[in-house]
């Protein structure tokens, strides 16, 4: 098997399986414990999750490419997920990515040569009257200016010295 989940996980992914009816309901809690407990999904761990749920391949890899909490590649320490939907796009979403990969020196989809910062834009997060909005691996930041993200970027980088 390409991963085992630790003693934590393994009491998490039992305690999921009680809570729902049959093993396909699961699948979507199971990718978070394994998202929380991986950092993100290769073949040969999607595959393990499939075997775990008696689920086609197929239905493992679709639940993991439909939705961007789910990351494929490795990310950094902060995944700055930067919502581009409509309001945000109204409210300058565009200008902070563009900021975000200026200032990180990477672009949209890539990771910081520290292994710190990885920078995505994804849909809606649902907090669209508080918009631009970016999450940070669970936290999200709304209101968004320039210099909040300034605040914040050194925030995150004094929390990890
Ligand atoms: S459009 Fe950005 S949170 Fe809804």
């Amino acid at each position: 098997m390409a991963f085992e989940f630790s003693a934590e996980g393994k009491k998490a992914f039992e305690n999921i399986l009680t809570r729902y009816p049959d093993k396909e309901s699961a699948l979507l809690p199971t990718l978070h414990l394994a998202q929380k407990e991986f950092g993100s999904f290769t073949v040969d761990r999607m595959d393990a999750i499939a075997g775990l749920l008696g689920l086609p391949h197929v239905r493992v890899y679709r639940g993991v490419s439909f939705y961007t909490m789910y990351q494929r590649q490795e990310v950094g320490k902060y995944l700055l997920q930067v919502c581009t939907n409509v309001s945000c796009s109204l409210l300058g979403a565009e200008k902070l990515v563009t900021y975000l990969g200026e200032t990180l020196g990477i672009k949209v989809g890539e990771t910081t040569a520290d292994g710190l910062f990885t920078l995505i834009e994804v849909e809606c997060l649902g907090a669209c009257g508080n918009a631009p909005v970016m999450m940070v691996n669970d936290d999200y930041y709304e209101d968004l200016t320039i210099e909040k993200l300034d605040a914040l970027l050194d925030q995150l980088r004094r929390n990890s010295e």
